[in-house]
C-alpha cells in the first residue's frame, strides 16, 4: 500500500505523505480504488481526502447510532445502499464480526471493484429503479451516504418504498440529505443554482436538477443534485418511515443524517 502511495510524495495536492499514512492504519490495508472511481463517487481524485471523508462518514454513522442508543453490534444484516467503491464501507470492517454487510449500486465498475477488494461484504449491481434482489424484511440496518442527494423526487419515493420492503420490522435506516446546506447555498455544492432555482427550492421544499455531467452518470437521465428541507423530510418521508432523528450536519459536518425506523 505504501508503495502505491509513494508516487504522491512531492505532489502539490498533498501537504504530507504522513497525512495519508494516518488513514492507512491497522485494519485499513484495503487496496485503493483506481483514480477514476474515486473521482466518480467522491468528486476528487486524491487519496487523502477519499480516506479522510470515508473515515469521517463511518465515524458519523456510528455516532448517529449512538444518538439513538444503538451500535453496530445490535445489527446482523446491514445494507450499504449506493455503496460506490466502498469509500465508507472500507472503514467498517471491524463490525463485520457481527454484521453481515451487503453493498449495492447502479455502477457496475464500482461493484466489480468492491467484489474484488472487499472480502467481508456481498455486492450486487442494481438498476436505477427498484426492485432490489433481496427478499422482503431482509435487513435490520440500511444506510445510504449521498444517494438520496442524487435521486429525483419520483425515484426517491420509489426507493423509499423499496427500502421499506426489504427492511425488517423496527429496522433502522440512516440516509443523508443536503438540507442544512440550503441557507448557505451560495457557499456549497448548490452555488451554481440560479436565483429562480433557489426560489423553487424554498417554495417546494425540494429541488432537483440534472447536473452538467460528462462522466458515467451522464447516461443516467435520473441522476440529479437534490436538496431537501428538513420540513420536507418530516412531511413526506414520514409516510414511509417513522422519523426518529434529524441530525443536522451529522455527516462529516456536511450532510444531514435522517434516522428512520420501519413502523
Ligand atoms: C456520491 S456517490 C456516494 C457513494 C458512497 N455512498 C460513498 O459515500 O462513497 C452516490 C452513489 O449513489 C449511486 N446511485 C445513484 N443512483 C442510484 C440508484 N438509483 N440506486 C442505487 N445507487 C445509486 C451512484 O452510483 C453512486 O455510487
Amino acid at each position: 500500500m505504501l508503495k502505491e502511495l509513494s508516487f504522491l510524495v512531492g505532489n502539490p495536492y498533498f501537504t504530507s505523505i504522513n497525512k495519508i499514512k494516518r488513514y492507512v492504519g491497522r485494519g485499513n490495508e484495503i487496496n485503493m480504488p483506481p483514480m477514476f472511481l474515486r473521482k466518480r463517487v467522491h468528486g476528487a481524485r486524491d487519496i487523502y481526502s477519499f480516506l479522510k471523508v470515508g473515515k469521517n462518514c463511518a465515524r458519523d454513522l456510528t455516532n448517529s447510532l449512538k444518538i439513538i442508543g444503538r451500535d453496530w453490534s445490535n445489527f446482523s444484516m446491514v445494507l450499504d445502499f449506493g455503496c460506490g467503491c466502498a469509500r465508507v464501507l472500507r472503514h467498517l470492517k471491524e463490525h463485520s464480526k457481527y454484521c453481515h454487510f451487503f453493498g449495492t449500486d447502479i455502477d457496475p465498475e464500482t461493484i466489480f471493484w468492491c467484489r474484488n477488494n472487499i472480502d467481508y461484504a456481498d455486492f450486487f449491481k442494481c438498476n436505477s429503479l427498484p426492485p432490489l434482489k433481496y427478499p422482503q424484511e431482509t435487513f435490520d440496518l440500511l444506510y445510504g451516504v449521498s444517494v438520496f442527494t442524487h435521486l429525483n423526487e419520483e425515484y426517491q419515493f420509489l426507493w423509499l418504498d423499496e427500502l421499506r420492503r426489504i427492511a425488517k420490522k423496527k429496522a433502522v435506516l440512516l440516509m443523508t440529505v443536503q438540507g442544512s446546506l440550503i441557507p448557505e447555498i451560495g457557499n456549497h455544492c448548490g452555488s451554481d443554482l440560479t436565483p429562480e432555482e433557489i426560489s423553487i427550492l424554498r417554495s417546494r421544499q425540494i429541488f432537483s436538477r440534472k447536473p452538467k455531467l460528462t462522466d458515467f452518470f451522464a447516461a443516467y437521465e435520473s441522476y440529479r443534485h437534490t436538496y431537501h428541507t428538513k420540513d420536507y423530510i418530516y412531511k413526506k418521508w414520514s409516510e414511509y418511515f417513522k422519523i426518529v432523528e434529524y441530525i443536522t450536519r451529522g455527516l462529516n459536518n456536511h450532510h444531514d443524517v435522517v434516522v428512520l425506523e420501519k413502523k
